[in-house]
């Protein structure tokens, strides 16, 4: 009867083990770090090349020495973008981007990927630029 029990408590502890690895590694891959494209801006356009997002991601960090924040560039479509300025509306402190959303560390709040508030205490939806598609670029109007 000990030995069964002993089987039993050993074989839940283990799958126990395996299915923490598992949530470990789903974790781990959503966690890989996201492309940064340092894009250069004339007259408040940032051009970014189309062929800079890679079938792995539909997110990229855009960086432009004029901002004082990241722009997070999501691709909803092949001609559908959103430009969003990394600046928490809460307090204006910088966020970061995941493939699901973006996050601030200073309060906890939450937007989703067309910039609303999913967790407060922010309130207000962040900042969205406009953008456009060329034959090889999408162009970011930072004084939209
Ligand atoms: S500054 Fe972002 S949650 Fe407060």
């Amino acid at each position: 009867m000990q030995n069964r029990r002993d089987f039993i408590k050993q074989s839940c502890t283990l799958c126990v083990g395996l299915v923490g690895l598992g949530a470990l590694a789903t974790q781990l891959s959503s966690c890989a770090p996201l492309p940064v494209l340092k894009g250069e801006s004339k007259d408040g356009i940032i051009t970014v090349p189309i062929i800079s997002f890679t079938e792995k991601s539909n997110v990229m960090i855009v960086r432009n020495a004029q901002l004082d924040f990241d722009i997070a560039l999501v691709k909803n479509s092949d001609s559908d973008y959103t430009a969003l300025l990394m600046k928490c509306t809460h307090q204006d402190n910088p966020l970061s981007l995941t493939k699901n959303g973006l996050y601030c560390a200073s309060h906890g709040s939450a937007f989703d990927l067309k910039g609303n508030v999913t967790q407060e205490p922010a309130l207000t939806p962040l900042k969205k630029f406009t953008t456009e598609i060329t034959n090889s670029s999408i162009l970011i109007n930072t004084k939209s």
